[in-house]
């Protein structure tokens, strides 16, 4: 199988040998932006999941929930985590409910290494100020009461991560750099 992620930046060969690292956390916990920068310092290649699965599907995430719902679009996520099973050093991000559906986390795990940017749904939903609407699930009357329930329903599985950052106070760049840090064993 040829994998394409068309939507990811191609910076180094794919290796089965090095394990992906799979950033986890709520909207707006920073995986997109955090995920390029990490990618970027490892000399390894990004893939975020919703920008791909847009790309292929020739919409946008709200747009797919309308026409499919909530679950052919975990559908679709489910089959674009099988397709990296078999490869390896990239820098994952998956939106905030892939983890929920354990089988997409043991498809990948071991040997992925787990990361999880907490950040308080207060906070997360803050920095999704004006893009929430590009949140199906949050574009809702009360979307921090939405938030909060997602967050109590999904802690304990992103606290199951190998590594987990506290996300709150610190710049794109300093959570980057502690996450290269924790995966590099410094
Ligand atoms: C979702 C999070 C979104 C996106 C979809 C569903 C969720 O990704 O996958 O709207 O269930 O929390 P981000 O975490 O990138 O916002």
């Amino acid at each position: 199988m040829t994998a394409t992620f068309r939507s990811s930046q191609t910076v180094s060969a794919l290796d089965p040998s090095k394990p992906h690292i799979v950033l986890v956390g709520l909207s707006g916990s920073g995986k997109s932006t955090v995920g390029a920068l990490v990618a970027q310092k490892l000399g390894r290649t990004f893939l975020d999941f919703d920008a791909e699965i847009e790309r292929r599907e020739g919409m946008p995430i709200v747009q797919i929930f309308g026409e499919r719902g909530e679950a052919g679009f975990r559908l679709l996520e489910h089959k674009l985590t099988e397709e990296l099973k078999d490869l390896g050093n990239m820098v994952l991000a998956p939106g905030g409910g892939w983890i929920a559906d354990a089988s997409n986390v043991s498809i990948l795990r071991p040997p992925a290494v787990f990361v999880y940017l907490r950040v308080r749904p207060e906070t997360a939903l803050k920095r999704l100020t004006g893009v929430a609407g590009g949140r199906p699930l949050l574009n809702r009357p009360d979307p921090l009461g939405e938030l909060t329930k997602l967050f109590e329903a999904r802690r304990g599985a992103y606290q199951a991560s190998d590594h987990e950052i506290g996300a709150e106070l610190l710049t794109p760049q300093q959570v980057t750099d502690q996450i290269v840090a924790k995966v590099s064993g410094k």
